[in-house]
């Protein structure tokens, strides 16, 4: 293999928030992190070297994102989702939760209700109840072989009146999921015909498994995609979330300039010189290794289940279709959520995301982040066996 996925970089005392700020969540500092979502490898240096090359000029002023940055995506959404993206339907968001913040401001008023998937990534629950906003959940059903599916009698159950939106994850963090042609077409149909705008985060995009494919939402149909704002980065793909530089995918017009208002009323449109760099610079040259770090992560993934599976077959993986994150259930341990945690954290000493932080029935589930060295894996792995 040309890259070397098995280097392990010491980011301690780099302002890391996986690494940094443990003690703030954990109440100590000496565990292995495997918790927040970002990758334990270098960004690749195709992206280093433009950003590198930027600082050989000493001024940097404010800048301007050109239409080689919108087309950077336009052509790998082209290449590898097959979705004619058109230019004028995107915009710019400093973040991905920013602008599910932007979105909800823009497109609903005060206590409209919005839906939600638990488990699911937990700033979604704060952005909703942060900006006043109620939260309804429509709870993910976990089957017998731990595979996850939505519940589209309960979604169109709470569906009332006041309901203005739903936020969904594709690929899914924590679960893994893919979501299927089928399933976003019939989630998709539902928005249409209550008149729901579907928000749709995938930052997860190209970290999908063989035989699984990712399906851009909006691309299913002209009615679907005037339901929906797609959210997307590089930002996971190629490990510069340290950027907060990402897209906005509108093709409804009324949404867009509603989106758009809101952006420029908050000011925050500029963005900075080095996101828009490293953004181009992954979506122009990041192909072969990206396809190198699916590789690698499909080891990971084969590896953490192998082991799990031979040494502490009471901790029970969900297999990821997609995402760098596996969603790990403990219920066999026979412990209670608190005392799984507590050994995670005073035993183990491994920092893994709490399953409740992710909705009710994220119990007695944590989430791991797999995309670390294989030796980082293994020496986990072999701390948790105390749940033998
Ligand atoms: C589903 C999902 N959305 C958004 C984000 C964060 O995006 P940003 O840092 O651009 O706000 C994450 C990070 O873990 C994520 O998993």
């Amino acid at each position: 293999m040309k890259y070397y996925f098995d280097e392990i970089i010491d980011r301690h005392g780099t302002n890391s928030i996986k690494y940094d700020k443990m003690p703030v969540f954990f109440g100590r500092s000496d565990l292995q992190p495997l918790w927040v979502a970002d990758m334990d490898f270098a960004t690749p240096d195709f992206i280093l070297n433009d950003l590198k090359k930027r600082l050989e000029h000493p001024i940097l002023g404010y800048t301007l994102r050109k239409d080689s940055f919108y087309n950077s995506y336009i052509n790998w959404a082209a290449k590898r989702y097959r979705w004619q993206v058109d230019k004028t339907w995107l915009d710019f968001s400093p973040g991905v939760v920013g602008a599910l913040g932007i979105s909800i401001l823009a497109l609903t008023r005060e206590h409209d209700k919005i839906i939600v998937q638990p488990p699911v990534y937990h700033p979604f629950f704060d952005i909703i109840k942060g900006n006043n906003r109620q939260l309804v959940e429509n709870p993910l059903i976990k089957q017998k072989n731990g595979r996850y599916r939505m519940d589209f009698d309960h979604l169109t159950s709470v569906i009332d009146d006041q309901t203005k939106m739903i936020i969904i994850a594709n690929p899914h963090n924590p679960v893994g999921r893919v979501w299927q042609a089928d399933e976003l077409q019939k989630l998709g149909e539902i928005a249409v015909k209550n008149n729901l705008i579907i928000v749709s985060d995938d930052i997860h995009a190209d970290f999908v498994y063989t035989p699984h494919q990712y399906t851009p939402l909006a691309g299913l149909s002209k009615a679907i995609a005037q339901q929906t704002i797609t959210i997307t980065s590089p930002s996971k793909t190629f490990n510069i979330a340290g950027l907060s530089t990402s897209i906005v995918i509108i093709p409804n017009e009324k949404y867009r300039l509603a989106y758009q208002r809101k952006l420029h009323d908050m000011h925050l449109f500029l963005g900075n010189i080095f996101g828009n760099i490293a953004f181009e610079a992954a979506y122009n040259n990041g192909e072969a290794w990206l396809e190198a770090l699916l590789e690698y992560l499909q080891n990971n993934i084969r590896f953490v289940t192998d082991y799990l599976k031979q040494h502490i077959p009471n901790i029970q993986p969900v297999q990821p279709e997609g995402t760098f994150l596996m969603w790990l259930d403990f219920s066999n341990t026979g412990l209670t959520h608190e005392q799984i945690k507590d050994k995670l954290i005073n035993e183990a000493k491994i920092a893994l995301n709490d399953g409740l932080s992710f909705g009710k029935n994220g119990e007695k589930h944590f989430r791991m982040n797999i995309a670390s060295p294989r030796k980082n894996l293994e020496m986990a792995l072999k701390k948790l066996e105390i749940f033998q």
